[in-house]
């Protein structure tokens, strides 16, 4: 089976050269996730399934842990981090009706959620054991921020896990797409492509340390990663040599700030 997405991608090409302007509107991110809240994850595709499994892997021992899912759509993961024996999970998400999805699921005293935006945390400083962000970095055009707003949140010694798109797949021209259950009408969601020189400059300068880095394969091709960091203790600001972001970029895909 085909990722819907590469179809989609592949489509959109040959239209191009037809002269056929076949790609989907772009919306911004909350706006499309409000749309698309209704009938999200009720489809399953191989990709998906590539990244659930990565997550297996990837996931500490959260027992007794205090832990942000950050981007919590309708709590796939907070569900997670409650069954690994977290003592407590927020979920926090800029899209009501994605939020609305995850309080009708979660059954847990220790379970919050919250409305806000990733870019403007709304915790104390050092309020979390761990952050696990998944399948949501690409949609935030500065990788420094959010990076340095969820540094703020852990604790020394704390973990750091992020799921996403693999960078490669999105400038191979795989989109973020979903049709709106009501209309047919298919969107791409606005998407930015964040490289690994990036995370990796941004989160030694954090104070972070990788841990743990998966890139599974789709008939051959990564399509999306997972990696897994720590605080460290101690924190420490090192410099690592990153090069100038790229200037190039889809339509739909703009390329990070870094
Ligand atoms: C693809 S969904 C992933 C949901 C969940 N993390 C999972 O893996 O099942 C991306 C989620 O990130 C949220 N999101 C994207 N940008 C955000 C931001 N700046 N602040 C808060 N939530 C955001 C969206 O509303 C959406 O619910």
């Amino acid at each position: 089976m085909k990722f819907l997405g590469e179809i989609r991608g592949q489509w959109r090409k040959w239209g191009s050269r037809l002269g056929v302007n076949s790609s989907p509107p772009i919306l911004p991110v909350r706006q499309a996730y409000d749309l698309w809240a209704a009938s999200y994850g009720k489809d399953s595709n191989p990709v998906l399934d590539l990244e659930s499994k990565g997550l297996g892997q990837m996931l500490p021992d959260m027992q007794a842990l205090a832990v942000l899912d950050l981007g919590c759509g309708k709590g796939r993961v907070s569900r997670l981090a409650l069954k690994g024996g977290a003592k407590m999970v927020v979920g926090l998400d800029f899209s009501m009706p994605m939020l609305r999805g995850a309080s009708s699921k979660l059954f847990s005293a220790t379970h919050y959620l919250v409305s806000g935006d990733a870019l403007h945390l709304p915790f104390k400083p050092l309020s979390f054991d761990g952050v696990i962000a998944t399948l949501m970095m690409g949609h935030l055009g500065n990788l420094r921020a959010v990076l340095a707003g969820i540094a703020a949140v852990v604790r020394p010694g704390g973990f750091l896990l992020i799921s996403d798109f693999h960078p490669y797949a999105t400038l191979r021209g795989w989109d973020r797409s979903f049709v709106d259950e009501k209309t047919g009408q298919e969107y791409a969601i606005e998407q930015h492509v964040h490289l690994f020189e990036h995370y990796l400059a941004n989160l030694v300068k954090l104070g972070f340390e990788l841990q743990k880095l998966q890139e599974p394969l789709y008939e051959g091709f990564p399509v999306v990663f997972l990696l897994r960091a720590r605080k460290q203790p101690e924190k420490q600001a090192e410099s690592f040599e990153e090069s100038e972001d790229p200037s190039t970029a889809r339509k739909a895909v703009r390329l990070g700030e870094g």
